[in-house]
């Protein structure tokens, strides 16, 4: 019997590897990290058109930093497919405080998938994200229904596939998919690095708007970077539906 708690993820019928497929980009799946991911990762981090945009990975991007990160991914996606194992005869889909899958492939025609990219959400931490919240950091989701949590999203692809919409249909789909529906995601800050307006475009294409830029805010390694800061509330998406 599937489990219902996998619910809306689709199960690959011979790996039994759970994945969310784009909403539009129907060849583009989500997929969890895979143990051989390393690899196809450190060209694209030592990619300038994508690590001058990203704050947190390291550069130069070394296979022991690929090594690390799947390793940590996997062992942290392995947990949340635990729970979501050991919750399985509750026919209800559980509200989770992680989206299991976050990397992003592309299915050929001949059924070979290629990793083109990430997408993470989670609490956000930077105290610009926090404003207004009265929180100094959020360690675990508070769940109060007026005083929503803040979420963020990390993401980047491989520049081959830029400028074709893929992320911001991933957006789109781990939000409406997944992160509202299952992760009860009502409020969400992105910081974007200054002049990163397509990553900014790729929020506001998604219903987030400009809250402002931050001068010299972020350090990136080792220089202190402006910020923009995008802004999504569920409740402004309810309104314009109204
Ligand atoms: C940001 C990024 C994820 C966007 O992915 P993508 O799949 O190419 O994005 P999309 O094709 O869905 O949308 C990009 C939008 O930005 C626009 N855009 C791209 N570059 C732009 C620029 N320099 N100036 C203005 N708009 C730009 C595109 O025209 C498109 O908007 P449109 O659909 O209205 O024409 C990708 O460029 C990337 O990986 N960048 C490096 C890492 C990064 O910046 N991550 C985000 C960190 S906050």
């Amino acid at each position: 019997m599937d489990n219902p708690q996998l619910h809306p993820l689709e199960v690959n019928p011979k790996t039994g590897e759970p994945f969310l497929r784009l909403l539009s980009h129907k060849n583009i799946i989500i997929t969890p990290t895979r143990l051989d991911d390393g690899p196809a990762r450190i060209p694209h981090l030592n990619d300038e058109r994508i690590y001058r945009w990203l704050h947190s990975p390291p550069h130069p991007y070394l296979p022991e930093h690929a090594e690390w990160w799947v390793n940590h991914a996997k062992q942290t996606e392995d947990k949340w497919f635990a729970e979501l194992k050991a919750a399985r005869d509750d026919p209800t889909p559980k509200i989770v405080d992680f989206c299991p899958v976050g990397s992003i492939r592309e299915v050929l025609e001949d059924g070979t998938e290629v990793f083109i990219g990430s997408i993470v959400i989670h609490l956000a931490q930077q105290p610009w994200e926090l404003e207004g919240t009265g929180r100094l950091k959020q360690e675990t989701p508070r769940r109060d229904a007026g005083d929503p949590d803040i979420w963020t999203f990390g993401d980047w692809l491989a520049p081959s596939h830029h400028g074709r919409g893929i992320m911001s249909d991933a957006i789109q789909t781990v939000m409406q998919k997944w992160a509202i529906p299952r992760m009860g995601v009502r409020r969400i800050v992105v910081t974007a690095i200054e002049g990163n307006a397509g990553s900014v475009r790729v929020f506001e294409k998604n219903g987030f708007a400009f809250r402002k830029t931050i001068a010299d805010v972020l350090n990136v390694r080792g220089t202190m970077r402006s910020v923009h800061v995008v802004e999504w509330r569920l409740e402004d998406e309810a309104k314009m539906v109204v």
